[in-house]
């Protein structure tokens, strides 16, 4: 399904990794309806070589750039301009990764320089990004600028360790640096909090398996996917929601709003 609701619109795309990556999606269907964009990922995440294939399918260009480097970032944006022939109107951050997660550190017991690694390229880069963005004056007047979370900036999930707080953080740099570029180009900034997601960085979270069937089993409508958040994902690009900005926007199923289900209540309840 295509109504080019990205036509002439032109964007980079952080953080594909593999066919499951949120952003591969998110880059399929931003190339559907019509968008040109560069890819870009960490240098390490390029030897693994899948982003090639995506970038063959969408007629992308890829770019290396670690999102913690101000001159890899410098020199993304630059090149990214160059390549697409103008100034950009999207640009998505889907970025995570917490040392201490990876390594089994419990959340009692945090390293705290594996911590400050972690808070840099799972917030703090977004900041680095839009900054970036901000000084080469790249973006077009009403582009979108997008970042994705997930719901333990709010509530707590114990296994999803520091990266909670890293949430969070990126979460308050959409609503600070968003007012900035409200003022400045009426560009939006807002970041989607999505369903537990079976992708590298969401499996790798001590007991995963569990807490994604708890919530499709909480949600309303179910967990969203990978594919249903990179729908929402477009409708934030396209023209459709200028308005929408600063905003933490729930794409869960109506899990945020959930206290619990009939289905849960019955596994917990005795029978009458
Ligand atoms: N999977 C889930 O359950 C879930 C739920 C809610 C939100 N999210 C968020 O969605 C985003 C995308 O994650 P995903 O689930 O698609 O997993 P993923 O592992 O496919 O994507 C994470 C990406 O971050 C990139 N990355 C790591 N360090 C980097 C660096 N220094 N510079 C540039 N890129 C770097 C990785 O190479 C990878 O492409 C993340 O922000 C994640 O926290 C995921």
């Amino acid at each position: 399904m295509s109504n080019n609701l990205l036509a002439g619109k032109r964007g980079i795309i952080f953080g594909a990794l593999n066919r499951d990556s949120i952003a591969w999606k998110i880059a399929e269907k931003a190339h559907a309806q019509g968008a040109k964009f560069v890819l870009t990922n960490a240098p390490i995440a390029m030897r693994m070589g899948e982003i090639k294939d995506l970038a063959a399918s969408t007629g992308s260009e890829i770019i290396p750039a670690d999102a913690t480097s101000m001159d890899d970032l410098d020199n993304l944006f630059t090149k990214s301009q160059e390549i697409l022939g103008g100034k950009l109107d999207f640009v998505l951050h889907s970025i995570g990764m917490s040392v201490n997660v990876r390594k089994g550190k419990h959340y009692t017991d945090l390293n705290y320089d594996w911590l400050e690694k972690g808070w840099d390229v799972s917030a703090v880069s977004f900041h680095r990004v839009m900054q970036t963005a901000w000084k080469q004056e790249a973006m077009n007047d009403w582009g979108s600028i997008l970042a994705l979370t997930y719901i333990a900036a709010q509530r707590t999930f114990p296994d999803y360790n520091d990266m909670a707080d890293n949430k969070a953080y990126l979460e308050s740099i959409a609503r600070s640096f968003g007012y900035h570029w409200g003022v400045r180009n009426k560009v939006r900034v807002n970041t989607i909090s999505q369903s537990p997601t079976p992708t590298t960085a969401g499996s790798g979270v001590k007991g995963f398996d569990g807490f994604i069937n708890y919530a499709h089993e909480i949600s309303p409508l179910g967990n969203a996917t990978a594919d249903d958040c990179a729908d929402y994902a477009i409708s934030l690009f396209s023209d459709l929601t200028r308005k929408v900005t600063m905003q933490n926007l729930f794409h869960d199923g109506g899990f945020s709003s959930t206290g619990v289900s009939d289905s849960v209540v019955n596994k917990f309840g005795s029978e009458e």
